[in-house]
């Protein structure tokens, strides 16, 4: 928003985080977000002081974090601190308070509630504000091309003046009028960007429903990759072959060790769970929940298959992170794998091209399996495990790691690297598919 030409005051209540934002360094790995801190900082300042953001405002955005809670339920307490902190400062004009955060179906009246409660405290009236649901179709590791180019955004209000306001605000995107930062070319497209104005109940739904269907896309190509794997198929042009048709589309079919990161766990359990409160069963959703589970036992499944034995022996992780281009280690795939094997009574040895930081800060227990270089993970290792496609790993000297290890096999839990190459180079290639 402030590269984009507004005046923009971030809040948070971590003094520490506000302190290391002022400097213009980012809490975490996003690529290209210092550089554009760095272009914005003309209309961005930081606080931990409510008083300083609020009042003057005329939209806020509430963007804390809903970690789940019990039964899949996201824990809201942080959006209810964040919501009675805005009602009780608002300002004296109209100001629209945008929730951005992922909340159940039906919270958007909820945040009102809230809100109006506060704002009643202080003597201000209901019309004061008015609440939208603004969700975030975000990647992490691209979240940056998605936020300034996105497929479309979506707005949910009850009263019609919100719109009005959203729309002034998003203009530059939806017209795509801003001048593209060095770092980050437009993609070529024709016209603008869509605007979904919708009412409160059916943005946040959209939410989760996108949600849902990119992680049951991802569960379907792996569960066609268990097929492929026993007719003799290729899973990658069984992908390419599918996703070429428009109807499917060829994204998110790439079969592997299945989704991680803090969304499509979170988000699919809240869907279930809401669903659950209305008597509905989401069969689908569920059982693509399961698949996407079971895919991380079939990194021992095959293990055990090549190795026959794993007590005794040592397993390389290439990534710990939950996808590439970040740091982010939440639900990652790597932390399930280690912990399977070492159950088992293998070592396990790991590395990450940015996440062994944070690993270390928030796996402590496990610090001892980091390596400093992936051929350091690779050294006597009775197997290697590709776990987060970094591209480096593609351009790894798989000679030299074939050569350093007590038995060459390589198990690419991406299905990315180049089967012929690795091969030429002594390894024994494994798919996670076949
Ligand atoms: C996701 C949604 O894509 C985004 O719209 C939403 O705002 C937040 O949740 P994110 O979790 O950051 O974004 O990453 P994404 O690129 O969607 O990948 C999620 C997981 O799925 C990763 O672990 C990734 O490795 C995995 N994945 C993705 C696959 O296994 N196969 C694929 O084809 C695509």
């Amino acid at each position: 928003m402030a590269f984009l030409g507004h005046k923009v005051t971030c809040v948070d209540p971590d003094a520490s985080k506000i302190a290391a934002l002022g400097r213009g360094e980012v809490p975490f790995h996003e690529p290209y977000l210092e550089e554009l801190i760095e272009e914005a900082r003309p209309n961005l300042s930081f606080t931990t002081d409510y008083d300083e953001a609020i009042p003057e405002a005329q939209v806020v955005f509430i963007a804390v974090g809903t970690p789940p809670g019990k039964n899949g339920a996201p824990d809201l307490q942080y959006l209810q601190a964040a919501a009675q902190g805005v009602g009780e400062r608002l300002g004296h004009h109209f100001t629209v308070v945008v929730n951005k955060s992922t909340v159940p179906i039906g919270s958007g009246n909820w945040v009102g509630a809230l809100i109006r409660e506060a704002a009643e405290t202080r003597g201000r009236g209901k019309d004061c504000f008015a609440v939208a649901s603004n969700p975030e179709f975000l990647r992490e590791g691209s979240a940056l091309h998605d936020s300034l180019y996105p497929d479309r955004v979506v707005v949910g209000a009850d009263d019609p003046r919100t719109s009005e306001v959203l729309y002034t605000l998003y203009r530059p995107i939806l017209d795509q009028t801003f001048p593209a930062p060095s770092f980050l070319a437009r993609p070529e497209r024709v016209g603008g960007v869509p605007l979904i104005s919708t009412d409160l109940a059916s943005a946040e739904l959209i939410k989760y429903a996108a949600n849902a269907f990119l992680a049951l896309k991802i569960s379907y190509i792996n569960e066609v990759g268990l097929l492929a794997e026993k007719v003799g198929a290729d899973i990658l042009q069984v992908a390419r072959g599918i996703g070429l048709d428009a109807r499917i589309g060829n994204r998110f079919l790439q079969a592997g060790l299945g989704w991680g990161g803090s969304c499509f766990g979170k988000d699919t359990a809240a869907m279930v769970s809401t669903a659950s409160e209305y008597g509905l069963d989401m069969a689908i959703v569920k059982a693509a929940r399961e698949v996407n589970r079971r895919q991380r036992e079939r990194v021992v499944e095959k293990l055990l298959a090549e190795l026959k034995i794993l007590k005794g022996r040592t397993v390389g992780l290439l990534g710990l992170a939950f996808k590439p281009h970040t740091d982010d280690l939440r639900e990652a795939p790597a932390i399930d794998v280690a912990r399977q094997l070492i159950e088992r009574g293998a070592k396990v040895k790991a590395h990450d091209p940015v996440a062994m930081d944070r690993f270390k800060r928030e796996h402590s227990s496990l610090e001892h399996i980091l390596c400093a270089t992936p051929a350091d993970v690779a050294r006597d290792a009775d197997a290697l495990v590709l776990v987060t496609e970094w591209p480096q790993y593609g351009e790894l000297d798989w000679e030299a790691i074939a050569g350093s290890m007590r038995t060459p096999i390589l198990l690419d839990g991406r299905h990315v690297l180049d089967r012929a190459r690795v091969t030429r180079a002594g390894l024994r290639y494994i798919g996670l598919a076949g």
